[in-house]
């Protein structure tokens, strides 16, 4: 993959000098460009590009994603096998370690992340604390920087033990945090862990027991939410991936850097769009009222929610895997009478020729919030869900970075826009 012998010719038309640039992995190195000057003195040469639309942050060995053939992989497994074959826990090893455990190192891992789940007495009266309608993303935001208050040892993030007990606590306690932000919106009491049971049965044992004096979870419930959590725990450098690698490089313990990632995912053009799915499902109502949707659509009024993406220019293979999981869950909850209207929408959209021409297909979000909602989830808990889910890939990628030795404390450049060498007058001559 990697070759050296590839260049770029770059004239600089303000000098007439020529520069070659190497192509490593079809790259070249930003601080290639910035030798590019108009005179000894004058600044190198930068790129601008808001949004990091076409720039590489870092090198990275974790997921691997082909938006046009619409392929996933986490650490080079394809998504659906995972999604078939493995479960969260062990598709949590697999992207923390970079390989499948054997035997021995996956029982110790559900060991350690079991023995993990309970959290210090005092973050429940710390999540107490917080107003009846509190949100429960920002709950599960704040609640994972108190962590750091916790666990002060976190700081140490160049000693290799000191990390993994760290990332071991983190992926053990988020559904603890996330099922009481769920608990204190309702008034009800937090419920403690119960280290008898799977890692998706004791998230919904915390969510939804009451008096009984064990939950059980139906089996395929516990399963669709294993799967939801696999399909959602990595996705390379998205919004909240960046958000954590950027904290993270300040060399952070890990619970501000993932606080932080959860703050980014907590936007609603990154974790909030199932919602946004729902409302649109729920407004157009009957499937009579879908032809003057898509219209609408069509005539760029509006979006249809839970389509189009910005990598995958192909069917989203996390929506198909979640297409199968409705049928699983619907088999228990009942049907959303939503899902029809959304299995109508997805045919039209995908023969109408606006959407095959812009390879618009449906994405991640499309059918999980029926799914969500189906489970009694209210729409603020679908971000949570989420969260929980793609903390093993935050802790993943924050592994590597804190190994690279290529990285630095993330600081982009800027272009200047504003006024220079303003004359200050004191606020008496000003105001005068
Ligand atoms: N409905 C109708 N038209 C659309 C849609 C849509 N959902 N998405 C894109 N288009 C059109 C858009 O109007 C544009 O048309 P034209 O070329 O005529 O101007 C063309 O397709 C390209 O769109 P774009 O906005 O340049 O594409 P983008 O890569 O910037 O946006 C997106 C990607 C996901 C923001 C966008 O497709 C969208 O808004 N989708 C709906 C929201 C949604 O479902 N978001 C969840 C994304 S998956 C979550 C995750 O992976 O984390």
């Amino acid at each position: 993959m990697t070759s050296v012998t590839e260049t770029l010719t770059v004239r600089d038309n303000r000098t007439g000098l020529e520069y070659e640039v190497p192509i490593i992995d079809g790259t070249i190195r930003a601080a290639d460009i910035g030798k590019i000057r108009e005179g000894e003195e004058a600044p190198g040469l930068a790129v601008y590009d808001p949004g990091f639309v076409n720039t590489a942050s870092c090198r990275s060995a974790i997921t691997y994603i082909d938006g046009d053939k619409g392929i996933l992989e986490y650490r080079g497994y394809p998504i659906e096998q995972l999604a078939e074959k493995s479960n969260f826990l062990e598709v949590a090893y697999l992207l923390v370690h970079g390989s499948l455990p054997s035997k021995a190192e996956y029982e110790q891992w559900v060991h350690n992340i079991t023995y993990h789940t309970f959290v210090h007495e005092n973050v429940k009266g710390f999540m107490q604390g917080f107003r009846y309608d509190a949100h429960p993303m920002g709950m599960l935001m704040a609640s994972v920087g108190a962590l750091s208050t916790f666990y002060p040892e976190s700081r140490h993030i160049s000693d290799a033990d000191n990390r993994n007990i760290q990332i071991v606590r983190m992926i053990a306690k988020m559904p603890t945090l996330g099922a009481w932000a769920f608990r204190h919106a309702q008034g009800k009491p937090y419920v403690y862990p119960d280290n008898e049971l799977s890692y998706s049965e004791n998230f919904l044992s915390m969510l939804f027991k009451m008096s009984e004096s064990k939950y059980a979870a139906d089996p395929r419930i516990a399963k669709a939410l294993d799967v939801l959590f696999i399909l959602h725990a990595d996705h390379e450098q998205n919004c909240s991936t960046n958000a954590v690698r950027s904290v993270g490089s300040s060399q952070v313990d890990p619970y501000s850097a993932v606080a932080a990632g959860i703050g980014a995912l907590y936007g609603p053009l990154h974790g909030g769009a199932n919602e946004a799915v729902l409302r649109m499902l729920k407004r157009i109502g009957t499937k009579d009222n879908i032809p003057a949707f898509i219209e609408g659509v069509k005539a760029g009024n509006e979006r249809l929610m839970g389509f189009g993406h910005r990598v995958y220019k192909n069917y989203d293979p996390r929506a198909k895997i979640i297409k199968k999981a409705c049928d699983d869950v619907f088999e228990v909850t009942g049907v959303n009478p939503l899902l029809e209207i959304a299995q109508e929408l997805e045919k039209i959209a995908l023969e109408d020729e606006y959407f095959v021409k812009r390879k618009l297909y449906p994405n991640v979000d499309f059918y999980s919030g029926l799914i969500y909602e189906a489970l009694q989830f209210p729409p603020e808990m679908f971000t949570v869900l989420f969260a929980i889910g793609r903390t093993p890939g935050w802790l993943a990628q924050w592994l590597e970075l804190v190994q690279d030795k290529e990285q630095k404390i993330a600081r982009p450049k800027q272009i200047y826009t504003g006024e220079r060498q303003l004359a200050y007058s004191a606020p008496e001559e000003r105001w005068a």
